[in-house]
């Protein structure tokens, strides 16, 4: 029996695909077709991957042409499977020509000509693109639209910010947020969280669908209020926070809730970064409060017994440094946060079988260790982050307002639990000074 191997992402698939599998096919009596896991894709900087593995081994499934089908997710995994399945002969399209030539130590290879006048990055192209507007003048801005460059289907479709925000000049500035809103089909808000709910709500109602730096409100009312609109305008609304699309960070996620480390009774977890008081209300609790809290919520939940926060307040409110301590039934957590004052940017998770480690700066790693007492048993896990997970989070969002389907990693209770803790330290609720 001749066995044939081939590759490929194999997103949207089209007929150039269909071809190429028949062609692999016909080299031989059974065909393994490897299908690349996203991550793997992420890392050759295939970004725009529309459909998840599963719809992409789904679509190969159903042509019927594939006798087996593997999911591809590691460098060098080639030389691995052609060994384990005894592989005759490797196969790719021949825009890969001699690529693949280190291969021939192993089986046959050959290369087959592509189909020409087709592709996913063609078809992809031709989808109608989100024309994206950027509200604020934080310096995020500038960050999201050189990441919104890696997504495929945004077009950039201004910004509404102080002039000397946006480094490209070739980009759209203005100073009316109608008129930025009037050019969009969606917006990426970050103006000063005071506004948030205001800005969001008037992008809800005109229609638009909304990414809202976190918190999207400053209470955990107006929080289920914004949800509320958006629903009922049939638009998505994300709260941002980057790391939750961070690899690392959503894959320390399931190992906890896998039970990696046994049952959860401590999460601590600290963000600062010294920078000059200013008075534009991006405080300690605004600025990082989202980012610290966010682990917290996600592993523990959202329904703590109590908490204390404490501040160190300057005289008009302003916090140099947070830290809050919740209580939950069977856990504790406590997170730090500050813009005055530094510390170690680490988060700890304690389990009654080992603890995940995450070095500083945590919200955005690449890397985590899992520890147990017997340190034989220590595990490093490693996972590639690109533009400190934005893109991802770009991705996400226009993914909801293409789907329909909401594909936020924050769920709503967590978006609200921030906005209410937050609240809370607007109204001196659960609070003391030093
Ligand atoms: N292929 C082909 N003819 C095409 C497109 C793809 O023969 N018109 C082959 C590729 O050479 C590869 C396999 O199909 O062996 C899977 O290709 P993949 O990279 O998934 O598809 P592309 O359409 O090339 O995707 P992209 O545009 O994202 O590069």
């Amino acid at each position: 029996m001749i066995k044939v191997i081939t590759y490929g992402t194999f997103d949207l698939l089209h007929y150039g695909h269909v071809r190429l599998l028949e062609r692999a096919k016909a080299l031989g009596d059974y065909l393994i077709v490897g299908v690349t896991a996203d991550d793997f894709d992420k890392s050759r900087g295939k970004i725009n991957v529309q459909q998840s593995l599963m719809e992409r081994v789904e679509a190969v499934r159903e042509t019927g042409l594939a006798d087996e089908i593997i999911i591809e997710e590691y460098e060098g995994q080639k030389i691995d499977d052609i060994r384990r399945y005894e592989i005759d002969i490797f196969t790719v399209g021949s825009d890969w020509v001699g690529k693949f030539d280190y291969l021939k130590a192993y089986c046959k290879v050959v290369y087959l000509d592509r189909t020409q006048g087709i592709s996913s990055s063609n078809i992809r192209e031709k989808k109608q693109k989100i024309r994206l507007g950027f509200m604020g003048s934080s310096p995020m801005i500038d960050k999201f639209i050189r990441e919104s460059r890696y997504v495929n289907g945004i077009e950039i479709a201004g910004v509404c910010a102080r002039k000397e925000i946006v480094k490209d000049k070739s980009i759209y500035v203005t100073d009316d947020y109608e008129e930025l809103m009037d050019r969009s089909d969606a917006v990426y808000i970050v103006s000063l969280p005071r506004q948030h709910d205001a800005d969001v709500l008037k992008a809800l109602q005109k229609g638009k669908s909304v990414l809202c730096e976190s918190p999207v409100a400053l209470s955990a009312a107006k929080n289920e209020e914004l949800f509320t609109v958006a629903r009922e305008q049939g638009c998505v609304l994300m709260e941002s926070i980057k790391t939750a699309y961070a690899t690392a960070y959503s894959r320390l996620l399931l190992l906890v809730k896998g039970g990696k480390i046994g049952a959860v009774y401590s999460v601590d977890a600290t963000c600062t970064s010294l920078q000059k008081p200013n008075s534009d209300s991006w405080n300690s609790i605004c600025a990082w409060g989202p980012t610290a809290l966010l682990p917290v919520f996600q592993i523990l939940g959202c329904e703590y017994r109590s908490k204390e926060i404490v501040s160190y307040l300057e005289k008009d409110g302003y916090d140099k440094f947070t830290r809050i301590s919740f209580v939950y039934d069977h856990a504790v957590a406590s997170v730090k946060v500050g813009k005055a004052v530094k510390s170690e940017g680490e988060r700890i998770i304690s389990g009654t079988k080992g603890y995940i480690y995450v070095p500083a700066p945590w919200w955005k790693t690449d890397y985590f260790e899992v520890r147990y007492e017997d340190q034989t048993q220590n595990k490093r896990y490693f996972y590639q982050l690109d533009g400190e997970g934005i893109r991802y989070e770009l991705l996400a969002f226009c993914k909801s307002i293409e789907t329909g389907k909401n594909g936020s990693y924050i769920e709503q209770s967590v978006s609200k639990a921030i906005s209410g803790v937050i609240e809370d330290f607007y109204r001196r609720t659960d609070c003391k000074e030093i």
